[in-house]
């Protein structure tokens, strides 16, 4: 699910890199240390690889790409475009920035997101808020938000700017709506909770994943009437919600993996979908919602209802749904070497383990 399994988007994605950490430079050494953290040691990668290869399959495609700067014309290397087994295309410079501005959202977001969460851990190591406090977690990722819009800026399109801008609001009324009423359940499980999950699903992950792809078409030439689009939020969107899901099955059976301790969300009090399922077959799940899993035993005793029942399994195959959904959304795309590609990575977002 990350770059290292897809060897072809390495020059990409080693450029984004070596792109990144040129345009957060600052004279002040700590905040280097501070972002460099993150940017460096604890991202897969996974949007700008996505964003690389809905540019690959859709480049060429929109209504207005003849009037875009042709890449190679445009780009002072030609590392933007490459031609290994098949995948050849090009990838716009403007592109290639979309996807740092996102990166840069999402590390962001895990820095304020391991404040929020008291976090210790991120992939296995100390977190940025446990190596170098609350204050400084929120300011480094302060810090990657001004640098991103500054650079959504320079792209030039006004619309881009506006879905940049809209996403970040849209992350924090996901958080604030996991915060309210990830465990608001009192009563049978009914529709509510199932909606307000799937709601804060959506905007605290999968709307970063949708509105960064729609950016790639609008930048590789889709006009608003554009079908292209519409395809491209679909399947962003779609998959979003499944990588979302499976994380949160992750949270029971991840261990070394995640890099995470097992039950982490049910510690901070949610109720993700594997507690939802699981509360459909079993009442005794309902009391601990409803406190919040804050007696002591309350984590371990939910977990172990969580797999007694069929909840794991249910999970999964909701978060298929979704996938297989991201995989249609892809359906009336030209055959390419990228859609392909794509369509694998939303299948494998199921059987991902870390
Ligand atoms: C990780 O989820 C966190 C997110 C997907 C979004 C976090 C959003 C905010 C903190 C709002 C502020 C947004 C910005 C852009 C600063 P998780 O906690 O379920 O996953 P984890 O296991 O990776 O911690
Ligand atoms: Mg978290
Ligand atoms: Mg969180």
């Amino acid at each position: 699910m990350d770059s290292s399994s897809l060897p072809i988007l390495q020059p990409y994605v080693d450029r984004l890199q070596a792109q990144m950490l040129d345009d957060l430079c600052t004279t002040m050494p700590h905040l280097t240390e501070l972002y460099q953290y993150y940017v460096r040691l604890h991202s897969k990668r996974l949007r700008p690889v996505l964003i690389l290869l809905m540019a690959h399959a859709t480049n060429g495609l929109g209504s207005a790409w003849s009037t875009k700067e042709h890449p190679q014309g445009t780009d002072e290397d030609d590392t933007c475009c490459i031609d290994h087994c098949g995948l050849a295309n090009v990838i716009l410079p403007g592109q290639l920035k979309l996807a740092e501005v996102i990166e840069m959202i999402h590390v962001a977001s895990l820095m304020h997101d391991d404040v929020i969460d008291e976090s210790p851990l991120r992939r296995g190591a100390p977190s940025a808020p446990a190596r170098f406090g609350n204050r400084e977690s929120i300011l480094g990722g302060d810090f990657l938000l001004g640098r991103a819009v500054m650079l959504s800026a320079s792209l030039g399109d006004l619309e881009v700017m506006s879905e940049v801008a809209g996403v970040l609001s849209t992350l924090v009324e996901g958080e604030l709506l996991q915060a309210q009423k990830g465990v608001k359940s009192t009563g049978d499980v009914g529709t509510s909770d199932w909606d307000a999950y799937l709601d804060k699903t959506y905007m605290k992950t999968a709307s970063l994943f949708a509105r960064a792809l729609r950016c790639t078409v609008i930048l590789g030439g889709a006009t608003k009437s554009d079908p292209l689009r519409e395809i491209a939020t679909e399947f962003g969107s779609q998959l979003g919600m499944a990588f979302q899901i499976i994380d949160d099955i992750l949270d029971f059976t991840g261990g070394d993996a995640m890099g995470k301790p097992v039950g982490a969300d049910v510690e901070l009090g949610l109720a993700t979908a594997p507690i939802l399922f699981a509360l459909e077959e079993d009442d005794k799940m309902q009391p601990l919602i409803d406190r919040r899993f804050r007696d002591p035993g309350d984590v371990q005793q939910a977990i172990q209802i969580v797999k007694d029942t069929n909840a794991l399994a249910r999970s999964r195959t909701l978060a298929s749904v979704y996938a297989q959904k991201a995989y249609d959304a892809l359906g009336s795309l030209p055959a390419s070497p990228a859609k392909t590609v794509l369509q694998c990575l939303a299948m494998g977002v199921i059987t991902r383990d870390h």
